[in-house]
């Protein structure tokens, strides 16, 4: 008897499972970058300005393109909109390794030159770290998340 209410249980579950899950079932674009362009933005309707951002109200939401995969059902038309996918992307930077960079070669520039701020590296590489300073300066920026990718993207996460 309660074997049967248990396998009822977990058959049920099952079920909800694929009705109310079906992410498995379609495929979704990366939110198109229009990069800085907001008119662009306004004409598709959808899509990011600016990526980037660590807090939930700081990060731009869009819709992003949907498909249901070949071979798949579908009751409502195959390609939709689905909303409120966050404006984030990654571009292979590691917070802990650009740490490691800027603690160890900082007076070179090299964690700016791996961010990307190609012009302010070459400063930083000619001035020694601004003496020390600015290589200092640069550890604070990148632990209270100031000194992030030039690209916009955000830090990789590590599992
Ligand atoms: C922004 O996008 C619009 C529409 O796509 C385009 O006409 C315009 O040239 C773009 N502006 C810039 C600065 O790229």
């Amino acid at each position: 008897m309660c074997k049967m209410a248990l396998y009822k249980g977990l058959l049920t579950m099952f079920i909800l499972l694929v009705v109310y899950r079906p992410d498995e079932f379609i495929k979704c674009d990366d939110p198109v970058d229009h990069v800085g362009n907001s008119t662009a933005s306004q004409e598709l309707g959808y899509g990011c300005v600016k990526f980037g951002g660590q807090a939930y109200n700081d990060v731009e939401h869009t819709s992003v393109q949907c498909y249901a995969l070949h071979g798949i059902e579908c009751a409502g038309p195959r390609n939709f909109l689905r909303e409120n996918k966050p404006c984030i992307k990654y571009t292979g930077h590691y917070f802990i390794t650009t740490l490691l960079y800027s603690f160890f070669l900082g007076c070179f520039g090299v964690d700016r030159f791996c961010l990307g701020h190609t012009g302010t590296a070459v400063g930083k590489l000619l001035t020694l770290g601004g003496l020390g300073i600015w290589w200092f300066v640069d550890l604070i920026l990148l632990i209270t998340g100031r000194l992030m990718p030039s690209d916009g993207s955000n830090w990789c996460t590590v599992y």
